[in-house]
């Protein structure tokens, strides 16, 4: 008797031994389930973030530890897993971006994935919306001694709006946001040149470049490949059209239409959308995009007056490489753009000097056609061509898996403050703007 439950001992150890791999990840499916619960979801209420010392539940996670590096994440094709987890409010699924397959082509060492909030406890990366950390009921309420919280938000700076951002002063580790201070930038567009000289060569908007795609900056042959030969620079002939604005928010704190009104006093411009009686739609159709290339100037308007702050209204033109961009901003615009491709209106001392300018350029197609010689050099792009944000946060991971990060406090980080206020900023360029009753 003695000897058969012997045996049958080394049967069950055998048998367990063999489930082992299986009852783990059952337990790690537990896990997840547990996590997804809508007990783990509940508010504690207080907003504090508590950070978990304790190393990680082995007998939960199997092969989890809490030591950085080798031993860390799921092991695909023997080779490790950086997991990255989105944390967004319930409503909003993203089940589609799960996976591997937005890090295909990333080339990074070791391959990057997303996983689902329910997958919290195991991931590397944590990216949290600024939006949505107004909504800090459902903030994950501990964090684990490795994992990184990556704050990401792809528009300027708000005001009051932004308040919120001061509860939140020591958790993170990254940022990613257009901004060239942050670990991870994210440009709207960029210009690059045609050419690996200019980028070899310290021209001023190199830094950026190098900045956002690191080595690949001096080699990547797709950087040099992308331009059409550009065969006619009379762009001024079978222009019907001088000034075109096309907006939305009619009422942006920045006072851009109250710019934008005193300009039209002086020239014709055409507005659409909602801040006109014109209407160009759909927005972003061919048809309308055609009708804005038939225009020699377009503003482009930011509706923020923030640093760095350069959306897709000037990329867009500078992409078609037709119209010429007027900006309104406070970014150094110098630093982003390629040199007489764009007019400054804070070149100008007041709406009218910047309406004669313009009606100066109208009339001489001489001068006019010389804002579209950059094309030689550059070419512009909205985003950044050949670099997609996931490979991005990927390369970011890989090259920095060991180090500990800590983001500057996320409050001074990404505040208003950073901006220019209107009357400094109409000082000088429009003073009855810059004069009247605003902050
Ligand atoms: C996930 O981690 C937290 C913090 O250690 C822990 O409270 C929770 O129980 C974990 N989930 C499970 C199922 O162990
Ligand atoms: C870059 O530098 C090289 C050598 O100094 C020079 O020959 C070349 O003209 C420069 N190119 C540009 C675009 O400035
Ligand atoms: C559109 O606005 C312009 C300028 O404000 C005005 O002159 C014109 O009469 C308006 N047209 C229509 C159809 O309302
Ligand atoms: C246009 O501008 C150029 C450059 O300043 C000048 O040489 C030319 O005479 C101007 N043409 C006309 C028609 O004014
Ligand atoms: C992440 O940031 C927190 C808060 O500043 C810090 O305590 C932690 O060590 C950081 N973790 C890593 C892995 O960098």
């Amino acid at each position: 008797m003695k000897r058969y439950s012997a045996v049958a001992m080394v049967i069950l150890l055998v048998y367990v031994i063999n489930k082992l791999p299986e009852m783990i990840e059952f337990n790690r499916n537990d896990l997840n389930n547990y996590i997804a619960s809508s007990a783990y979801m509940q508010a504690d209420g207080t907003g504090r973030i508590s950070v978990v010392k304790t190393p990680l539940d082995r007998r939960v996670l199997g092969r989890e530890t809490t030591n950085h590096g080798d031993k860390r994440g799921d092991s695909v094709d023997g080779r490790k897993v950086i997991r990255i987890v989105k944390w967004t409010p319930p409503e909003k699924n993203w089940v589609r971006l799960l996976g591997r397959k937005r890090f295909e082509k990333c080339q990074t060492r070791v391959p990057c994935e997303y996983v689902p909030q329910s997958a919290y406890n195991t991931s590397d990366i944590v990216m949290i919306n600024a939006f949505y950390l107004r909504y800090q009921r459902d903030m994950p309420k501990f964090r684990f001694p490795r994992q990184k919280w990556l704050f990401y938000h792809t528009e300027a700076p708000r005001s009051q709006r932004f308040k919120f951002l001061q509860r939140y002063h020591d958790a993170f580790n990254l940022t990613l946001t257009y901004s060239s201070d942050a670990d991870i930038v994210k440009p709207y567009g960029i210009c690059l040149p045609t050419r690996a000289n200019i980028v070899r060569n310290a021209s001023s908007i190199t830094p950026y470049i190098r900045k956002i795609y690191g080595r690949e900056a001096d080699s990547a042959p797709w950087l040099f490949s992308q331009l059409k030969p550009y065969t006619s620079f009379d762009i001024a002939a079978g222009k019907s059209r001088l000034v075109a604005w096309m907006a939305s928010d009619c009422t942006a704190t920045n006072k851009r239409t109250d710019y934008v009104a005193l300009l039209q006093r002086h020239i014709q411009v055409d507005v659409y959308g909602k801040c006109g009686n014109l209407t160009c739609l759909p927005k972003f159709s061919a048809a309308c995009e055609k009708l804005l290339r038939s225009y020699k100037f377009y503003l482009a308007f930011e509706n923020s007056l923030c640093p760095e702050y350069i959306t897709e209204k000037v990329w867009m033109r500078l992409r078609d490489g037709v119209v010429v961009p007027v900006v309104l901003g406070s970014a150094e615009y110098e630093k982003y753009l390629p040199k007489h491709s764009y007019i400054d209106i804070r070149d100008f001392s007041s709406p009218r000097h910047l309406a004669d300018y313009l009606k100066l350029l109208d009339k001489n197609d001489t001068l006019y056609n010389e804002y579209f010689e950059w094309r030689n050099d550059y070419t512009s792009h909205t985003g950044t061509p050949g670099l997609t944000s996931d490979c991005q946060i990927c390369r970011y991971a890989n090259e920095n898996i060991d180090k500990t990060e800590i983001a500057p406090n996320i409050a001074e980080f990404w505040s208003f403050e950073k901006c220019t206020s209107p009357k400094a900023f109409y000082n000088g360029v429009a003073d009855i703007i810059s004069s009247s009753d605003i902050k």
